[in-house]
């Protein structure tokens, strides 16, 4: 899905299933996280008004991806619980070339977003099919749409500003990376984990 090489071992939907609370605070914090990358792409890049633009709407949909969890959480009697470490993001981030110029880092910067929606739309997938509960079964379904959006997104504008960098390339690279770091996942409660 979405060019991913590994896909998620089904039985990783048990686990989630087994601690509720926690997935969701997990999952509340991983849509902070996005609408926050989401306004540094904004900073690091403000002189392109179309990105600009639609990076706006867009953290716009992960601020309220959040409401909607911090939602469920409340109408279920939980609270949210302290933010969590995305391990798999931090893992991922290293694959980003910090030393290049301006334009290969927003280019590695949309790259490393594009995937992480990748991955969190292959994990929404697997719960919307798999989790017993309906509310949330429906809800993963609404969110693996909204998140594909993203992806298309990130992808769009790294191939439209990066004409000196052969972004192909290095999304397959990025896509070769991403799958030797997942193989350790899906072994916990989280949306990444
Ligand atoms: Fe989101
Ligand atoms: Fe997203």
């Amino acid at each position: 899905m979405l060019g991913l090489k590994l896909a998620t071992d089904p039985r990783w939907v048990n686990i989630v299933e087994s601690n509720i609370e926690e997935i969701l605070t997990d999952h509340a914090w991983c849509e902070q996280k996005a609408a926050t990358n989401a306004i540094t792409i904004i900073t690091l890049n403000s002189e392109h008004t179309d990105l600009v633009t639609e990076l706006l709407e867009l953290a716009k949909e992960e601020l309220e991806h959040f409401q909607m969890v911090h939602d469920i959480i409340k109408k279920r009697g939980y609270t949210l619980g302290r933010e969590r470490k995305d391990s798999y993001v931090n893992e991922l981030y290293k694959f980003m070339n910090k030393g290049g110029n301006r334009v290969q880092s927003m280019v590695d910067r949309l790259l490393f977003s594009a995937m992480i929606e990748a991955r969190s739309c292959e994990r929404f997938k697997l719960l919307s099919k798999r989790i017993k509960d309906p509310e949330l079964s429906k809800f993963y379904h609404e969110l693996m749409i909204s998140e594909a959006g993203h992806y298309t997104t990130f992808l769009k504008f790294a191939r439209q500003y990066g004409q000196d960098v052969d972004v192909d390339k290095r999304w397959k690279e990025l896509i070769e990376f991403e799958a030797k770091v997942i193989q350790n996942y899906g072994k916990s409660e989280t949306i990444h984990g």
